[in-house]
């Protein structure tokens, strides 16, 4: 069942408070809740409805009196009383068993604690409730439970009570003094310990800080405080943003279908981004907990104090949430340097998930139109997109203006339920300015592609740079408006220098911001005394698909030149994928093409270039990503891109041999580990270098991965030399393997990156993944742990997924399958694995569709999985 968001209603009553009682027990859990409520004069209906999934109920009380069947009426996920008065007071005793809850949605028991996850729609399965986030109460929570088995109870807001109940069991009271949607609403009773502090507030207040882990991970919490009091620092300093309770808790579970999540004052974590330490953590998890913790703390104004009508609305909160923990990513490094790494690599995640999304059969506007599973919505388009268009109004109006935009924001809608639109207009109206086409960006689904041309004109001294743009037809959107794009540009001089611009008469610096609002527009620029390199797009200033006719020329120029380094970035990937696409094709055809000299100069210089960041020369040197080359082409031959890709990268490693070798030495670490952003590029640099030289591997090579992981003092340079090993099938890789596991099978962070590891490497056929799944370490039950394995290998090993017999695709189907009768949300992500079967061989393409069908044809499947291949399947 499809639901619009053109159908949005306001709910009939309005809850003002909320007490909720648990008596916690795996088998049988008791909830009981008063809820007081009022009708809603914005209603045009009639009775109360609440939401309620799996529940038994066991009471229902209205005004004191108890309702019978025939007073109320059960259907589907609904309850419903026709008729009641304007203010009720409800009283509602409902039964669950946690335990048997495999979904992880809802109140449910990981590792025999309780925890609960109630965004989307998990809170109806807890108890019946207008479950809708334009309902905010104010909650009160009583959590009673055994006290040998659960000693730590925790819910939103502050402690207000505690006690002993004499029986054996505890009680612990909250109440959150903010009002707020069910699907904030969050509890944890459990055995864990956890490091706290006092941390002081702008304003003076002090605020106990707490993170919370099971026993035995204490030694792995200190990135996540740092991070949390960053988060409150910058939030403070950049948007004047202050924490609102006396009390933030992050609990790290490990059983967990997302990231995280940013329930009111105890935000409950995936472990994967919290626990870390030099011994388990690479740097690449560091980054990613501190991102994560800064998401969750960050919403606590984008999402919480300010929250969504609808779930339509949902990038209101995720893209200014995504955008606003970018932001403090970079500002964290602190070097404009480090900044435009972290853009670089958003670049990459657009280009590499969200681009084909947009392009594929699920592909949505940031503010979707329909929906069947909104847990299906929780998209790189609604996320990541959605990040950059919020990053697109801080280019239109600067960053004092979005500042603005966002005091405007709040002073209007704090504690409401709004819409995109709403956020649009207080900064259109927070700067005076006309946003009324920007609102394309939110509904219009589809990568736009801007094509470009430059005229330049001697005698005139005038360049001319002519914009062009239309976006291809998606799902139920055959036609397409021109969006307003900033686009911005630099033009270079032969000197590699930027020319100083004028545009209609008028200075405009090194980098102008055109606004592309036609389908087609010239600008003018004038004073240009030599014909330039133009550098279109720089900082990626808009999620766009930009096409220039450079040559290799101008594209090595800007390379070597470009002040904004991202599009220098930029242009080495588009020679290095005009290369891919060219030996590809080669290799498809049974041909051979070598890499030419020019190319392989141009890396060289880049990477003995000492006056760049590590970091830099990192992401310059690495080539576009086997499914980024796919996305490139019509028809695609996943072994013929892999072939290609390695040929590739053995000539590196081969050409390059001798650089590589001084990068290495040159970029080792040494002493205590810090995952800051100088080591992390090093680290960078040096393992990518290992990962070049393994790629035309010796005994010497061998030699040096071997000595990396024998005497490596953390998890980033282990796994480095691991899967060099693995990748080079060095003489000694199954042993590392098998001492890694030995070494780290009571951290299960670490098994899932063994793994991971094994699920991509080139070697590993479907076969043996099926091996992997009979280790007795392998859970479908729980989801990093599938994730490590089935979606690695689905996502992240294409040349073997695609395995021409199409074997991959029977053990995506049955993956799929066995994954749903668990825990739909994770079946149905897996199942988006499929989106872009269209677009392979043919032969391909038949077992593809079979795979699909045979899943579609299944029989009970869930919501989450239905929609996402019968998507796949019709569009
Ligand atoms: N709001 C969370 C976050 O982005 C994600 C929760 C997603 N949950 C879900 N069931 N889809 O921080
Ligand atoms: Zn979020």
């Amino acid at each position: 069942q499809t639901i619009y968001r053109k159908d949005y209603t306001p709910p009939t009553y309005l809850v003002d408070t909320v007490e909720l009682g648990f008596d916690l027990d795996p088998d049988r859990t008791i909830v009981a809740s008063r809820l007081a409520m009022v009708r809603n004069p914005d209603s045009v209906g009639e009775g109360i409805e609440l939401h309620g999934v799996n529940l038994q109920l066991v009471t229902l009380r209205m005004n004191g009196k108890t309702l019978h069947p025939g007073d109320y009426d059960i259907s589907g996920d609904m309850l419903r009383i026709p008729s009641a008065p304007d203010e009720v007071t409800l009283e509602i005793e409902t039964l669950t068993a946690p335990v048997k809850n495999t979904t992880l949605n809802g109140l449910y028991v990981s590792n025999g604690n309780f925890f609960t996850q109630c965004e989307a729609e998990g809170f109806r399965s807890i108890t019946y409730f207008p479950d809708r986030p334009d309902v905010m109460a104010k909650f009160t929570v009583m959590l009673r439970a055994d006290k040998k088995k659960y000693p730590v109870l925790l819910s939103n807001g502050n402690l207000i009570d505690e006690g002993d109940l004499g029986d054996g069991r505890h009680y612990a009271k909250w109440e959150d003094p903010f009002k707020k949607p069910s699907y904030l609403f969050a509890l944890v009773a459990a055995r864990l310990v956890c490091q706290e502090e006092t941390f002081r507030l702008k304003d003076g207040r002090d605020a106990l800080l707490q993170v919370w882990v099971e026993d035995g991970n204490l030694d792995k919490t200190d990135y996540a405080m740092q991070s949390l009091k960053n988060s409150i620092r910058w939030d403070e300093e950049r948007f004047g943003l202050e924490l609102d309770l006396d009390r933030f808790m992050i609990v790290a579970v490990s059983d967990f279908n997302m990231g995280a999540m940013e329930n009111k004052g105890l935000n409950i974590f995936n472990t994967k981004f919290v626990l870390a330490n030099p011994r388990v953590a690479t740097d690449v998890d560091y980054a990613g907990i501190e991102a994560v913790v800064g998401h969750e703390y960050f919403h606590n104004w984008t999402g919480n104090r300010v929250t969504c009508r609808d779930w339509f609305q949902l990038s209101l909160k995720e893209g200014l949430t995504v955008f606003r923990d970018q932001e403090f990513s970079a500002d964290m490094i602190g070097t404009d340097s480090g900044r435009a790494v972290t853009r670089i690599e958003q670049v990459r995640t657009l280009r590499q998930a969200q681009f084909p999304e947009d392009a594929g059969p699920m592909a949505h506007p940031v503010r979707p139109d329909s929906f069947v599973e909104i847990n299906n919505f929780y998209t790189v388009t609604v996320y990541e997109k959605g990040a950059e268009v919020v990053r697109m109004y801080q280019t239109l109006l600067g960053r004092e203006g979005f500042r603005k935009g966002m005091d405007l924001y709040f002073e209007r809608h704090d504690e409401q339920a709004v819409e995109c639109d709403d956020f649009r207009a207080a900064m259109a109206d927070a700067n005076n300015r006309d946003l009324a086409q920007f609102e394309r960006w939110y509904s219009q689904a589809g990568t736009p592609v801007v094509t470009a041309s430059g005229r330049y004109d001697a005698g005139a001294g005038a360049f001319a740079l002519t914009l062009t743009q239309s976006c291809p037809p998606t799902p139920g959107q055959p036609d397409k408006l021109p969006f307003h794009i900033p686009v911005a540009v630099g033009l270079l001089g032969a000197s590699g220098k930027d020319m100083h611009l004028t545009l209609d008469g008028a200075k405009a610096g090194t980098t102008a911001i055109l606004e592309l609002t036609e389908p087609s527009q010239t600008f003018r620029f004038t004073g240009i005394k030599e014909e330039p390199t133009p550098s279109i797009l720089r900082d990626f200033s808009a999620p766009v698909v930009l096409e220039y006719p450079y040559t290799d020329e101008q594209l090595l120029h800007l390379f070597s030149h470009d002040s904004d380094p991202v599009n220098r970035w930029e242009a080495g990937q588009r020679l290095a994928m005009e290369r891919l696409l060219k030996m590809t094709a080669a290799v498809g055809s049974g041909n051979k093409l070598a890499l030419d000299d020019t190319f392989i100069d141009a890396m060289r210089k880049i990477l003995v270039d000492a006056s760049l960041d590590a970091a830099f020369r990192e992401n310059a040197l690495l080539l576009p990503s086997e499914s980024m080359v796919a996305e490139q082409m019509d028809m695609v031959n996943p072994q013929a891109i892999h072939l290609a890709r390695q040929a590739m990268r053995h000539t590196i490693g081969t050409s390059l041999r001798k650089e590589l070798l001084a990068q290495y030495e040159a970029n080792q670490t040494p002493g205590e580990y810090s995952p800051d952003a100088v080591s992390a590029g090093k680290r960078g640099l040096k393992n990518l270098a290992l990962a070049y030289l393994s790629a035309a591997p010796d005994d010497d090579i061998n030699m040096l991965a071997q000595r990396q992981f024998d005497r490596a003092g953390n998890m980033t340079d282990r796994v480095a030399a691991l899967v060099s090993l693995i990748h080079s099938a060095a003489p000694g890789a199954a042993d590392a393997l098998e001492r890694f596991y030995a070494e780290f099978d009571n951290e299960a962070l670490v098994v899932d990156k063994w793994f991971a590891i094994q699920a991509a490497a080139p070697g590993t056929d479907v076969a043996a993944v099926r091996e992997l799944m009979k280790h007795p370490a392998f859970t479908l039950k729980n989801p990093n742990r599938a994730r490590s394995l089935i979606f690695n290998f689905c996502n992240g090993n294409p040349a073997q997924f695609h395995a021409p017999d199409g074997s991959g695709y029977a053990f995506w189907a049955e993956q799929v399958k066995a994954l749903d009768a668990l825990n739909p949300q994770v079946a149905s992500r897996l199942a988006r694995s499929m989106d872009r079967w269209r677009r392979y061989a043919p032969a391909l393409q038949t077992q593809m569709k079979g795979a699909l069908q045979k899943v579609s044809g299944s029989g009970k499947l869930s919501n989450d999985v239905n929609e996402v291949v019968s998507k796949a399947l019709t569009n």
